[in-house]
């Protein structure tokens, strides 16, 4: 008895001088003094020894040890600090970097034209790509056997030739006058087709903007100002500008536009073929056959419309030699585009 009670005053003495707040030190603690094989599982196992008549006054006492030790371990518990307590916030660490994915260089060009256009009230609207006869030619003042079916190397679905794959958007005017809403201030950007030899310089698929303007009296001063605005915008206020006159079936009178060249400032260089021009569009007043076509009347209404390529201004900006890269889907060369705009 004088022995147990010895023992459990050094135990309490040893116990009560453990301090610590890290959760495996708590819990070798447990083991050493409550575990199964621990310190107070032995003294009870060494009550067995205690002579019957004293058997009352030890239990007593290993009860209120027990106590001891285990409101010791629920302190020490309590004194671990809590996840949130321990994290503070550094705040001059960088933050997490997440990739950015990157527009392609076509997509950006396109939403720089459109933005431009969109400033002087254009809309947008798009078209299918592929096209029955009558809205990639027929309308446009194109009918079968028409010599100028040729200036565009048509791909014809096998199946029914009266369907193509859209050689122009164009056909997305005639969709637009056939809807009878006037006026009409729309931009129509979209993918375009033609059977041609893929090479640096050109492509069986590239991307145009077509724009038209129907309303009462619209005049090519209209079509001009519209378009030297354009070029302010996108190329800016030095550039020059010309139009020289040309042929589409469904403008009369067509123009197509030149600016001073960009690169060399009309110098000469290989952009602009030493030519100190580059064309950038064609244009002109809608025929009146194809506002007929559309069911709008010619005498009361009159417009202008226009066409652009978007691929040549793109490989000009972000100095792209190979048409061919826009469509390969390379992520070392669309990568480069994260940044720009
Ligand atoms: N559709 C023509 C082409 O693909 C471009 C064009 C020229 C569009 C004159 C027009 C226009 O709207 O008026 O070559």
């Amino acid at each position: 008895m004088e022995n147990l009670w010895q023992q459990i005053d050094a135990l309490r003495s040893e116990i009560g001088s453990i301090t610590t707040t890290r959760p495996e030190e708590i819990e070798a603690f447990r083991i050493k003094y409550l575990g199964s094989k621990g310190a107070v599982k032995q003294l009870m196992n060494a009550m067995k020894e205690v002579p019957v008549d004293q058997k009352k006054e030890a239990g007593q006492l290993l009860n209120d040890f027990k106590s001891f030790v285990a409101a010791h371990y629920e302190q020490l518990l309590a004194s671990v600090p809590s996840e949130q307590e321990s994290t503070t916030i550094d705040v001059s660490l960088p933050g997490q970097p997440f990739p950015l994915g990157s527009r392609h260089p076509v997509t950006l060009m396109k939403n720089r034209i459109i933005s431009i256009f969109q400033r002087l009230g254009f809309a947008v609207a798009e078209g299918p790509e592929i096209e029955d006869d009558w809205h990639n030619f027929g309308a446009l003042n194109l009918p079968p056997h028409h010599p100028a079916r040729d200036m565009q190397d048509t791909f014809y679905i096998q199946q029914n030739p009266d369907w193509v794959l859209r050689t122009h958007t164009s056909s997305v005017q005639i969709r637009e006058m056939e809807k009878g809403k006037l006026p009409i201030r729309m931009l129509m950007p979209g993918r375009v087709f033609r059977n041609e030899t893929v090479s640096a310089r050109s492509h069986c698929f590239f991307h145009q903007i077509e724009g038209l303007y129907i309303d009462e009296q619209v005049s090519f001063a209209d079509l001009k100002q519209t378009l030297y605005f354009f070029v302010k915008e996108m190329y800016g206020a030095d550039v020059k500008v010309r139009f020289r006159p040309s042929y589409f079936p469904f403008t009369e009178p067509s123009a197509e536009m030149d600016v001073s060249c960009f690169i060399c400032s009309g110098d000469g260089c290989p952009v602009c073929k030493k030519s100190g021009w580059v064309e950038i569009l064609g244009c002109g007043m809608v025929h009146p056959n194809v506002l007929s076509n559309c069911g709008i009347d010619p005498e009361k209404y009159s417009g202008f419309a226009f066409g652009m390529g978007v691929e040549r201004p793109a490989m000009l900006k972000y100095g792209v030699s190979d048409l061919r890269l826009f469509s390969e889907n390379d992520v070392r060369f669309l990568q480069q585009f994260a940044a720009a705009t």
